[in-house]
C-alpha cells in the first residue's frame, strides 16, 4: 500500500476539489499535511526503512507532498477569488443615496472656527499669510520684545497667567495677546513673497489668548487676530484702507466707516483704537452705518524698538499692526449676546449658532476689486 501513492493522491486531490469553502479546504490540508496527517505519516515511515526502500519511496512521498501542497494552494487562490467576487457583488454601495444622518447627531462648526476661516479668506485675498505662534510664551516675546520692559505698568494690566515652569530664569506664561507672533514671525524671516528672509512682511496671526479675567464680556481664554505689514513705505493710510476693506467684507455691507482714536500701546507709535460706525435697532446692533461708534480693536505704526528686537533695520523699514478680538467680531456679526456661552460646550447653543460644514466661507459678501490691493 505504501507504493500506492497514486490512490492516496487521487483521493486527496478530489477532496481538495470538493472543498467548497476556505475552512473546508483547511480541514483537508490538516488531514493530509498536518502533524498527524496522512501524508505526514507516510513521510514519517521513511525513518524506519532500510536504505534501499527509502531511496525508492522517499522521492515518491516527497513528490506527493509537493503536488498536494500545490493543489491546496491553487484551490485556495480560486476560493479566495470567488469569495472576493461574491463580496463585491453583495456589498455594493450606492454613492448616490442620501446621507443617512440623524440631524440630532450632526456636528456643527463653532462660530469662532467659522469666523477664523472667514478672516483667513478675506486677508488671504489681500495678500496676507497666516502665521502662528505658541500659546505658552516667554516673558521676552509676550512683553519685552514688544517694548514692555520688566517694570512697565502694562505688564500688570494684562492679568497674566504665569506658569511655574521657567525658561532662562524667567517664568513662562500663557500669552496675553497675539502680538508676540509679530516678533516671532519677523525673526523667522517669513517673507510675504516667499523669496528670501527679511521684509516685506504681510501676515495675520489668529489664535487663542489668555487673561485672568471673567465676566459677561471676558473669558479667561479668548481669541485674537493680529495683523502686521512691514515694508519701506507702509503708512497709516494703508492701515486704514486695510481695516476698512476687511470690515466691509467681513460684515458684508457696502461701506463701513471707521475712526481712529488716539491711544497708547507700547508696541506702536502712534497708537490708535479703532471704532466702527454702527447703530442700535431694537436691541440689535447694526454695523456699517448710523450715529454710534463701537470699539473693535487696537492698531498703530509699529514701534521701531519692536522692529529692532526682531532684527529688522528700523531706519529702512516701517509698518503697521493691528489686533482685534475674534470672539467680539463673531458676536457682532452673528448676534450672540453672551461671550461665556462660546466656551460652555452647550449643545443647544452650538446647534443654534454653529455652522454646517457646507457653509464654506467665501467672499460672497464681496471684496470689490478696488479694495483688494494694498500697495
Ligand atoms: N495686543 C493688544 C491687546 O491685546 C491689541 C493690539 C493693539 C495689537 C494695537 C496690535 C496693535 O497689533 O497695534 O490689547
Amino acid at each position: 500500500m505504501q507504493d500506492d501513492t497514486g490512490a492516496v493522491e487521487n483521493r486527496i486531490i478530489s477532496d481538495i476539489a470538493a472543498a467548497a469553502t476556505l475552512s473546508a479546504l483547511e480541514d483537508v490540508r490538516v488531514a493530509a499535511l498536518g502533524k498527524k496527517g496522512e501524508v505526514s505519516a507516510l513521510l514519517k515511515t521513511l525513518g524506519g526503512m532500510d536504505a534501499e526502500e527509502r531511496q525508492r519511496l522517499g522521492p515518491l512521498f516527497n513528490q506527493l507532498k509537493i503536488r498536494i501542497t500545490e493543489a491546496l494552494q491553487s484551490r485556495r487562490d480560486s476560493l479566495e477569488a470567488e469569495e472576493l467576487t461574491r463580496r463585491l457583488a453583495s456589498e455594493t454601495l450606492d454613492m448616490t443615496l442620501p446621507v443617512d444622518t440623524d440631524p440630532q447627531f450632526e456636528g456643527r462648526i463653532h462660530p469662532v472656527s467659522q469666523t477664523m476661516e472667514e478672516l483667513a479668506v478675506i486677508f488671504a485675498s489681500m495678500g496676507f499669510d497666516v502665521a502662528e505662534g505658541p500659546d505658552i510664551e516667554s516673558g521676552f516675546y509676550n512683553f519685552t520684545a514688544l517694548n514692555i520692559p520688566d517694570a512697565h505698568p502694562a505688564r500688570q494690566m494684562h492679568d497674566t497667567f504665569y506658569l511655574t515652569a521657567e525658561e532662562e530664569g524667567e517664568a513662562l506664561l500663557l500669552r496675553t495677546h497675539t502680538s508676540p507672533v509679530q516678533v516671532r514671525t519677523m525673526e523667522a524671516g517669513a517673507r510675504a513673497d516667499g523669496e528670501e528672509d527679511g521684509p516685506p512682511f504681510r501676515f495675520i496671526a489668529p489664535g487663542r489668548t489668555y487673561r485672568c479675567d471673567s465676566d459677561q464680556t471676558h473669558t479667561p481664554m479668548f481669541h485674537q487676530i493680529e495683523g502686521l505689514v512691514i515694508d519701506k513705505t507702509t503708512h497709516m493710510g494703508h492701515l486704514k484702507h486695510t481695516l476698512e476693506a476687511f470690515l466691509t467684507a467681513f460684515f458684508e455691507v457696502d461701506n463701513v466707516a471707521i475712526r481712529f482714536r488716539p491711544s497708547y500701546f507700547p508696541f506702536t507709535e502712534p497708537s490708535m483704537e479703532v471704532d466702527i460706525r454702527c447703530h442700535r435697532d431694537g436691541g440689535k446692533l447694526i454695523v456699517g452705518a448710523g450715529d454710534d461708534w463701537m470699539e473693535i480693536g487696537g492698531s498703530g505704526m509699529v514701534n521701531p524698538h519692536v522692529l529692532r528686537h526682531a532684527g529688522i533695520d528700523a531706519d529702512v523699514y516701517q509698518g503697521f499692526a493691528f489686533g482685534m478680538g475674534i470672539d467680539r467680531l463673531a458676536m457682532l456679526k452673528y448676534g450672540m449676546p453672551d461671550l461665556r456661552a462660546f466656551f460652555s460646550a452647550d449643545l443647544r447653543w452650538l446647534k443654534h449658532y454653529g455652522f454646517l460644514p457646507i457653509d464654506v466661507p467665501g467672499l460672497a459678501g464681496g471684496l470689490s476689486n478696488k479694495t483688494l490691493a494694498v500697495k
